[in-house]
């Protein structure tokens, strides 16, 4: 059974159902979430790209090269090739279309060599792969945020311990806003997170011969203010029973049952220098947007 299969059997039968949100991003869903980052209610990609755009010029610019968790198309990231000019630029990315579409998007700018992998193995063969020189890593995106809270602190720590003092992480991070703002960010009228979302269950039937009828799943978003974060769902409408062929079981739902798919921390601004000193990183700059509160912040691998 490949990994994809264990993680949707043993996720499934937790009793707060759930699957990793890794698996949203086939190439079907990698293009849903391109749509999203141009929605008119999805502010938070516009305030990135808005914050790199002005201040790519102030960063240092002692980069042999850059590297990038979640690069996706990449379009983000030419403002920072432009101004630092590295050698290397390393977009590391579970999705072979994103890299694909990266690759073409900044060829040119650098010397491109993608990294299809999970982020912690993705830097350890960028490690294995960069000479000499300071390395930039981009974290942009509020990715972080999608880490459960429990286990952030402690990936940060494991990729502090991939880099060496000197090097630098710039790191983006959607800040707390009204209620409304942050639920339509990500439940649009439109429909396109919620075909995001329910794509997750087409992957599983077309990748494990699943027999999930996607009509009778709905897409659901939450805020839950104790954890600051929203919470993505795909809720069951009826009581059914799904099969998943390749990951060898039946899996029964109760109408409204919902299967947990994604967080999205939001953070505030006066914490984040807190979070690069608990991880072994000084905050050296941190920029935040006007128009949609989002921060991002220059970390030093102290
Ligand atoms: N890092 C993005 C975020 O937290 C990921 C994301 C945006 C996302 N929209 C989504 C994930 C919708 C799942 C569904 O905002």
């Amino acid at each position: 059974m490949n990994q994809f299969a264990c993680e949707v059997r043993s996720g499934l039968a937790k009793p707060q159902k759930e699957l990793p949100s890794k698996y949203l991003y086939d190439e079907l869903g990698s293009a849903l979430f391109d749509a999203i980052t141009a929605l008119p209610e999805y502010g938070l990609t516009r305030a990135d790209r808005r914050i790199l755009n002005r201040h790519a010029v102030d960063l240092p610019r002692d980069f042999a090269c850059v590297a990038e968790f979640g690069s996706g198309s990449g379009s983000k990231t030419r403002a920072i090739l432009e101004a630092i000019a590295p050698k290397t630029y390393f977009p590391i990315d579970v999705s072979p279309a994103a890299l694909d579409r990266c690759t073409r998007e900044l060829c040119g700018m650098a010397h491109i060599q993608p990294i299809e992998d999970s982020f912690l193995e993705g830097l350890d063969r960028v490690r294995e792969a960069q000479e000499s020189g300071a390395l930039l890593l981009l974290f942009l995106g509020s990715t972080l945020g999608n880490f459960d809270s429990r286990c952030r602190n402690d990936f940060l720590q494991q990729v502090r311990l991939r880099m060496r003092s000197g090097d630098a992480m710039l790191i983006g991070l959607d800040l707390v806003k009204p209620l409304e703002t942050m639920l339509d960010a990500y439940d649009d009228p439109t429909g396109v997170t919620a075909a995001f979302n329910l794509n997750l269950l087409g992957r599983i039937n077309r990748e494990l011969g699943g027999d999930f009828d996607i009509r009778a799943f709905a897409h659901h978003a939450l805020y839950n203010e104790t954890d600051r974060r929203i919470e993505m769902h795909l809720r069951s409408r009826i009581n059914q029973t799904v099969t998943v062929t390749e990951a060898d079981f039946h899996c029964r739902f109760r109408a409204d049952e919902t299967i947990w798919t994604e967080s999205s921390h939001k953070f505030y601004a006066d914490e984040i220098p807190e979070i690069a000193h608990a991880t072994g990183f000084v905050s050296e700059a941190l920029w935040v947007d006007e128009e949609w509160p989002f921060a991002e912040s220059l970390w030093r691998a102290v």
